[in-house]
């Protein structure tokens, strides 16, 4: 049985294979929540949309019940695991193009290396980074890019600690030993991080037989676009947790975009200028929601997440949903502490169900 797929057995015996997803690590990511996300969301219906997809564990979740799935997420390194691991139906690397993929490219470009040398990494694996980047394009299949994309996307985050970019302490903690017999990743190479995860990410490659989609656009601009969604997911940052997430992951977007037209400030060398993204500054929060409720109002049922910690309080969000839907609180509260404000001991994550 390959590594991704479980089997379920029905009520009537019968055994069903579920296609895994890769384990995530993403600031908000909803891999422990989605089960009773899918639990409390309508069954009839046939389209769904995973409007801030981040790491698409809802998306695909909601791929392995057989919708029509599309995925959206303003930031180009999440679009890359849709294409991936939600449009794509069965395309994966082969050995041949993984040795393409650690070949010399001489003409590979130094960005990383310029920018990054010890900042997160030393000069040997940042140049091994600009030279895999290089390579990518290379491949002779947009899926085939976005699943290397994706897959070293996450081999990053394994190495770096925390898992994000908005801190200076990977380089040394990687070489504190005491750090790294507890995590022994940290200092690990990525080109070893990276085989190990082809194979989980191969595995994660499936035909639901319906053509899904993916998007990489703001949210509020793309719905008005898109027809016959028949349940819309929203889960947008949370102001008052960590709601930039180009403060968290501008590097996964740097080495995606490999940019040429961006200044890298601060100690992090995060990109300027940044995307908007609508949901960061609190003065523009309401005002999001109210456009997103607007724009969404023919979608038939959403479903938000949303969490006790966040502004605006959970009454503003139900009299905002108020003007255009019926709703149902759904709560979840937190028995321990998965990282990240949000979900802490006690925090509550609600689910509101809106419907006509
Ligand atoms: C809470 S996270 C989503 C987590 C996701 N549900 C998961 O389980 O991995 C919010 C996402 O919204 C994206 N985002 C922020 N502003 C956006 C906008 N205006 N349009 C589209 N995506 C946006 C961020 O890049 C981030 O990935």
């Amino acid at each position: 049985m390959l590594l991704s797929q479980q089997a379920q057995t029905t009520l009537f015996g019968e055994t069903i294979k579920s296609h895994k997803l890769p384990k995530t690590q993403y600031l908000g990511s909803k891999e422990r929540l989605v089960r009773w996300i899918f639990e409390n969301a309508p069954k009839e219906i046939e389209s769904f949309l995973d409007a801030f997809s981040g790491t698409s564990v809802v998306g695909y979740y909601f791929k392995n019940k057989g919708k029509k799935v599309i995925v959206n997420d303003f930031l180009k390194f999440n679009f890359h695991i849709g294409k991936a691991l939600i449009e794509n139906k069965d395309i994966t690397l082969n050995d041949n193009d993984i040795d393409l993929l650690f070949s010399q490219n001489k003409k590979s470009d130094s960005l990383i290396e310029d920018t990054f040398t010890d900042v997160f990494f030393e000069r040997d694996q940042a140049r091994f980074l600009d030279n895999f980047r290089s390579n990518i394009n290379l491949l002779d299949n947009e899926y085939k890019k976005s699943l290397a994309l994706a897959t070293m996307s996450r081999s990053l985050t394994r190495k770096i600690l925390l898992g994000h970019f908005a801190h200076l302490s990977a380089l040394r903690y990687s070489k504190d030993p005491l750090r790294v017999k507890r995590n022994p990743t940290i200092a690990r190479p990525l080109k070893d991080l990276f085989l190990e995860l082809v194979p989980e990410y191969n595995n994660a490659v499936f035909d639901n037989e319906k053509d899904n989609e993916v998007y990489c656009e703001d949210t509020i601009q793309l719905i008005p676009k898109l027809k016959n969604i028949d349940l819309v997911y929203f889960d947008p940052p949370y102001y008052g947790c960590h709601p930039d997430y180009q403060a968290f992951y501008h590097f996964l977007e740097t080495f995606v975009e490999y940019w040429k037209d961006k200044e890298f400030i601060n100690g992090t060398k995060q990109y300027f200028p940044k995307k908007e993204s609508g949901f960061v500054r609190k003065e523009e929060t309401i005002d999001s929601f109210k456009k997103l409720f607007s724009v969404s109002a023919h979608i038939p049922f959403w479903l938000i997440s949303y969490n006790s910690e966040s502004y605006p309080g959970k009454e503003t969000i139900v009299d905002l949903i108020s003007q255009h839907k019926k709703v149902k609180v759904f709560e979840h509260e937190y028995q321990n502490h998965y990282g990240g404000k949000g979900s802490k001991k006690g925090t509550k994550e609600y689910l509101f169900y809106c419907y006509e």
